[in-house]
């Protein structure tokens, strides 16, 4: 299959794996990659300038097809260093980069000069217009659905694609609630050129978290997620679990005058303890509802080469079919 996704990144198959916190390591982009998408290493999740640098040497030794990095841009008054990372993209001849969270554009000079492709994920048509304007390649449109911050808009994707589909003359691919063939064909059918699944890519034999989130993907209903933070105005949907449920009775409990401090213990260090150490009530860990979707835990390439074979029969098939 060839779409403006395919050729912008040379990849085969117009399957993104978006940046995870403490799940995109190299294992994880190098799989991916090596199945014919395209895989990303989560930057914030390496400490260090030096951490990046070395994960990404590390994912040149499994990969020789190409490969990203997520930058997420967060609203934090310590930011990390990011011009560090950046250096670390450049110098590790990386040439695809995944941005999220605030405005890309006061780096972006720096990925045009190393002549990096950057495609920066949104989760309103007002933003992907705003990134097309200040030069971004590509969008990533990301729906309500989606594992992680859907934003504050709760648009879904029914709706939203095709209206990024009006306003958009870049490329753009769907986000969210994206996990088979049938993801595929309808994002295509709805003016995206490819999908971006985060939540699919976890329950991966590839993926480097403890078995036990994997598992948790595979008991997980559609109706298992939870929006937390909405009164932050940093909503992110989550896997429930009796951490969340509290997090959620304290957000009941004390409305808007809801501080951060106030759910510290929910949601700062999470993501290690999950992923790592399996201690699945240890928080809020992001998860999209497409987990209703998820009954296996295959390799990165039988995955996507499901996803294209079914794609592929839907559209000659199915669809011709009934034309
Ligand atoms: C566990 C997890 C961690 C995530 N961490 C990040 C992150 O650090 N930066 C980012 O831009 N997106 C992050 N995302 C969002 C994904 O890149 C992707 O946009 C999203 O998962 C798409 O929705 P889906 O889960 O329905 O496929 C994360 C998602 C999950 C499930």
């Amino acid at each position: 299959m060839k779409t403006r996704i395919t050729e912008l990144f040379g990849i085969e198959h117009p399957i993104i794996q978006g940046g995870m916190h403490y799940v995109g390591f190299a294992e994880m982009a190098a799989a991916v990659s090596n199945a014919g998408g395209l895989g990303i290493i989560t930057g914030l999740t390496q400490k260090t300038a030096a951490d990046l640098a070395n994960e990404i040497a590390r994912c040149k030794d499994m990969t020789d097809k190409p490969f990203g990095v997520n930058l997420t841009f967060l609203p934090t008054v310590n930011a990390p260093d990011y011009p560090g990372y950046i250096r670390a993209i450049i110098e590790g001849g990386v040439k695809i980069v995944e941005t999220a969270g605030n405005n890309p554009a006061p780096f972006l000079p720096y990925f045009k000069d190393a002549g990096i492709k950057v495609i920066h994920k949104c989760t309103s048509v007002r933003h992907s217009v705003k990134a097309q304007n200040v030069g971004c390649d590509a969008i990533s449109v990301d729906g309500f659905e989606c594992g992680g911050h859907p934003g504050e808009d709760d648009i879904p994707n029914f709706i939203l694609l095709p209206r990024a589909a009006e306003e958009l003359t870049i490329p753009f691919v769907a986000s969210g609630g994206m996990a088979d063939g049938r993801s595929l064909v309808a994002a295509l059918a709805l003016g995206a050129e490819g999908i971006n699944m985060g939540t699919r890519f976890i329950a991966t034999q590839e993926a480097p978290v403890h078995e036990k989130v994997k598992q948790a993907l595979v008991a997980a209903s559609e109706l298992d997620t939870r929006l937390v933070m909405r009164p932050l105005r940093n909503t992110e949907r989550v896997l429930t679990n009796a951490a969340v449920e509290r997090l959620l009775e304290k957000e009941r409990r004390l409305g808007p005058d809801i501080k951060f401090e106030d759910i510290i213990e929910e949601v700062a260090g999470v993501y290690p303890r999950i992923m790592m150490d399996g201690d699945m009530e240890a928080g809020a860990w992001s998860c999209g509802m497409v987990a209703g979707l998820i009954h296996d835990i295959p390799t990165c390439k039988d995955l996507i080469d499901r996803i294209m074979a079914q794609a592929n029969a839907i559209i000659r098939e199915r669809l011709a079919g009934m034309v």
